[in-house]
């Protein structure tokens, strides 16, 4: 069998962890960008929470499977510990976060792009578009250390007019 872009050994040391200097976004939790498949609008990434590491409450425009690689995570929803798998649906939202640190594969699928809305909490509503993690891949900490906030931010739209109201979410969640 050939190896095509449907079949794809990716290698886990192919990318660097970064850190995203956007505050409150996923404070203490670092990001590897592996595979972004702009034609069937799909990610690969691995996520590293330091122990209170925490990302921000975020809406799914995306599902996601997180396969948890070791330590322990959790959310509303449930508690995850070394080999548990999230099977997060678009809908869902909710506010991850470790106490004992924790390393996860995740693959998010988006039927137009559109991954995460998420909330913050001076009231922004910040969208991750798959175009976000284009513009990641393959940077090192260096060039993200390098960036100014407007290339830090292709992909990543602000406030947009189709976010669900914040309140509606946490009274749903
Ligand atoms: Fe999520």
């Amino acid at each position: 069998m050939n190896l095509t872009d449907e079949l794809t050994i990716i290698r886990q040391n192919s990318a660097e962890y970064i850190t995203l200097p956007i505050p409150g976004l996923s404070e203490g939790i670092e990001t590897k960008v592996l595979k972004v498949d702009r034609k069937k609008n799909r990610v690969v990434i691995m996520a590293r929470f330091a122990p209170g590491g925490h990302a921000a409450f975020h809406y799914h425009h995306c599902t996601a499977v997180a396969y948890t690689v070791c330590g322990e995570w959790e959310y509303d929803e449930g508690h995850f510990q070394e080999g548990d798998i999230a099977y997060e649906s678009i809908g869902n939202a909710h506010t991850p976060s470790s106490k004992t640190g924790t390393e996860m594969v995740l693959v998010l699928d988006s039927k137009d792009g559109r991954l995460l809305d998420n909330y913050m909490e001076d009231g922004t509503v910040l969208r991750v578009n798959i175009e976000a993690y284009e513009n990641l891949l393959g940077k090192h900490q260096a060039d993200i250390d390098a960036m100014s906030r407007e290339a830090l931010m292709v992909g990543i739209e602000i406030n947009p007019a189709d976010a669900l109201p914040r309140e509606a979410l946490m009274a749903a969640a």
